[in-house]
C-alpha cells in the first residue's frame, strides 16, 4: 500500500505493531514522488488501511513485488563470544514475543545467563521491554510460571494479532501468539449473524477476530476468571463489528444449561480433552453447523468416533506441540436429519 513519505515511518511502526507488515521486506519509493510503498501481508491490505485511517494516516491500495531477505540476525548470533559454547548449545533458538514481553524456555540451570540472553533478545527485537524465563504450561488454566531475567517489570502487555488487540498478563492466563494465524483463519469462515460458541476461549482471540470482522455474536467460555477479565478489557480496546459475551464458567456447566440447536458454529480448544466434549457440543449446534475441534496426536491425526449425525470434513496440522506430537484442527459438520 502507498502512504505519503512524511507519514511513512509512523505507518510502518503501526503496521509492524499490528502484525500486518510483511516480515523481512523493506518499503520502497512509489511511482510518483513523495509517496512510499509499504509491504503488507497478503489479504490484509483492507485491515491495514482501516488501522492507518483510524490513526489519521491516509493510504492507497496498490499491488507490487517486494524482495524478502532470507537472513536476519538471531539473538543467539549475539551470544557467540559471550557465553561458553556448551551453554550456547542448550539455549533454545526461539522465544515467543507477546506485546512488549519475550518468553523463553531457558533450562533452570542456565538462569544465571538470563540477563545476557534477555539483552540479546531485546537487541534483535527492540520492542521487547522485558524478558521472562518460563516453565511449561500446567494446571486446568494452562498457565506458566515466569521468572524475569531482563528488563522492566511489566505485569500486562497488549499484543496485536492481524490488527486485533489482546491485553493480558502472561502469567495469569494461557496465550500462544503462534496461533494468531489460526485465529484469523477461522474468523474468515464465519458469516455475519452467526452465533458462535468459543469453548475454552482463554482470553478470547477467536471471538475477538470474529467480532472484529463480522456482525456475529460469540459466547467465549472459560473457567479462568482472569481470562474473562482480560477478554472484557480487550473488547473495550477494539472497535468490534459483532458482539463478544465473556462467560466465566466450566464448560460442563455451560453445556448443560445451553439450549439445543442454538449455535451455528463451535470452537473447541482444549487439545488434550476436546474429543470428550464432542457429544455435548453437537447437541447445542444447529443442523448444518460447524465444529472446529483442536486435538493433540502423533504423526497420525486423531480419528474421533463421531455419531451418525456428524461428518469429519477436514483435518489440518496446526501446531508442533512436542517432538512428533502435533495439535490438529478437525472440522466437523453436524448433519441434518433426513
Ligand atoms: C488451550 S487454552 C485455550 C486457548 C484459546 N482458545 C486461544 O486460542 O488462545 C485452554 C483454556 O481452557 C480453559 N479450561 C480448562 N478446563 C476448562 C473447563 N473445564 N471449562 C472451561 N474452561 C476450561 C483454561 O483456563 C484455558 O484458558
Amino acid at each position: 500500500m502507498e502512504v505519503e513519505k512524511l507519514c511513512a515511518e509512523r505507518a510502518i511502526r503501526i503496521l509492524r505493531d499490528s502484525e500486518l507488515l510483511l516480515p523481512s521486506a523493506s518499503a520502497k519509493s512509489g511511482r510518483t514522488s513523495g509517496v512510499v510503498r509499504v509491504p503488507v501481508r497478503d489479504g490484509l491490505s483492507e485491515v491495514a488501511a482501516d488501522i492507518l485511517r483510524s490513526s489519521g494516516i491516509p493510504s492507497e491500495l496498490c499491488v507490487d513485488v517486494f524482495k524478502v531477505s532470507s537472513r536476519r540476525v538471531r539473538f543467539t548470533d549475539l551470544l557467540k563470544d559471550v557465553v561458553p559454547g556448551s551453554v550456547l548449545e542448550r539455549i533454545p533458538r526461539s522465544y515467543q514475543q507477546i506485546g512488549g514481553v519475550a518468553v523463553i524456555h531457558l533450562p533452570e540451570d542456565l538462569v544465571n545467563y538470563g540477563s545476557v540472553v534477555g539483552e540479546a533478545i531485546a537487541r534483535v527485537s527492540p520492542s521487547v521491554k522485558a524478558v521472562y524465563a518460563s516453565s511449561t504450561t500446567e494446571g486446568e488454566f494452562r498457565t506458566r510460571k515466569l521468572r524475569k531475567i531482563w528488563g522492566e517489570d511489566i505485569a500486562e502487555t497488549v499484543h496485536v494479532e492481524y490488527g486485533v488487540k489482546v491485553v493480558l498478563n502472561v502469567e495469569r492466563v494461557y496465550y500462544n501468539p503462534t496461533l494468531s494465524y489460526e485465529h484469523w483463519r477461522i474468523s474468515e469462515e464465519v458469516s455475519d449473524s452467526e452465533v458462535v460458541l468459543d469453548l475454552f476461549s482463554g482470553i478470547g482471540p477467536y471471538s475477538l477476530h470474529i467480532a472484529f470482522k463480522r456482525r456475529a455474536t460469540c459466547f467465549a467460555v472459560d473457567s479462568n476468571p482472569w481470562a474473562s477479565i482480560y477478554l472484557a478489557r480487550s473488547i473495550a480496546l477494539n472497535k468490534l463489528r459483532g458482539r463478544v459475551v465473556p462467560v466465566l464458567s466450566r464448560a460442563e456447566d455451560f453445556l448443560e444449561l445451553a439450549g439445543e440447536n442454538y449455535f451455528t458454529r463451535a470452537i473447541v480448544d482444549l487439545p488434550h480433552r476436546s474429543l470428550d466434549y464432542l457429544g455435548s457440543v453437537l447437541r447445542v449446534v444447529t443442523c448444518g453447523g460447524t465444529l472446529h475441534v483442536y486435538s493433540v496426536s502423533g504423526e497420525e491425526p486423531p480419528a474421533p468416533k463421531l455419531p451418525g449425525g456428524a461428518r469429519l470434513v477436514e483435518v489440518r496440522r496446526v501446531l508442533d506441540y512436542a517432538p512428533r506430537k502435533y495439535v490438529y484442527g478437525l472440522k466437523i459438520v453436524k448433519l441434518c436429519a433426513q
